[in-house]
């Protein structure tokens, strides 16, 4: 079947139109959680740029809008509070925690920047080890990182956390560690329950008459 290419420049369309080229969210959203020691209230963030980027030092990356675009993109409260904090932690919410993360997502130190999204989420600040910034409790993996390099991309730095800690819920099974190339990590917790959590790693193709 031929293929339909689409050319992609840098010119950013006017604020109501769409992106030319198509634009997907691969990746389970992680929610970045930080310090503001100003204010005393931190902050959550989700992200879906986010990715394992080096192994040795283990470098988590974030990608975080620092330029003012449209009204989606602009320069996140986030991005000065990494910046102010110099650490972060990666939480990896579950389903379950969809409304929290369209919350967090949608309300903006940036916009508001008195707005406690813990306390407006119902989310656990829980305080770090080796970070000044707090992990969430609700959130069953959290990594403790500390800001690395800054990679200015355009409109979006990348933030290079180096991974100094995580928290699990419960032991990771199989002696694996979560950063051994699983999608799948199961977590004993002290109860005795197992906690799965999986990750999409391929995307499936759903054809019109496969859809209910
Ligand atoms: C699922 C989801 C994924 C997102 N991914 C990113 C991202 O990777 N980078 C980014 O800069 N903003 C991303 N956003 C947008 C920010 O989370 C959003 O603008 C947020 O309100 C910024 O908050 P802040 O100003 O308090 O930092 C995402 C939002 C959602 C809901």
């Amino acid at each position: 079947m031929a293929k339909i290419y689409t050319t992609h420049d840098r010119s950013v369309p006017p604020y109501e139109e769409q992106f030319p080229t198509p634009g997907f969210l691969p990746t389970t959203p992680a929610l970045i959680s930080v310090a503001d020691e100003e204010t005393g209230i931190p902050n959550i963030m989700p992200a879906v740029g986010w990715g394992f980027l080096n192994r040795l030092p283990l470098y988590l990356g974030v990608a975080v809008s620092v330029q003012e675009h449209t009204v989606d993109y602009y320069k996140r409260g986030t991005h000065q509070l990494l910046k102010r904090a110099m650490d972060f932690a990666l939480n990896f919410p579950t389903d379950r925690l969809r409304e929290e993360v369209a919350l967090c997502g949608k309300l903006s130190r940036a916009k508001d920047p008195n707005v406690d999204k813990f306390k407006e989420a119902g989310l656990t600040p829980v305080p770090g080890k080796r970070i000044s910034s707090p992990h969430i409790g609700e959130c069953p993996i959290n990594y403790e990182c500390k800001v690395g390099p800054i990679v200015p991309m355009g409109s979006h730095d990348l933030f290079l956390g180096e991974v100094v800690g995580c928290f699990t819920d419960g032991v990771v099974g199989s002696g694996r560690s979560p950063v051994h190339g699983t999608t799948r990590l199961e977590m004993t917790r002290d109860d005795g329950t197992v906690l799965v959590i999986e990750f999409e790693s391929w995307i499936r193709e759903v054809s019109d008459s496969a859809r209910d």
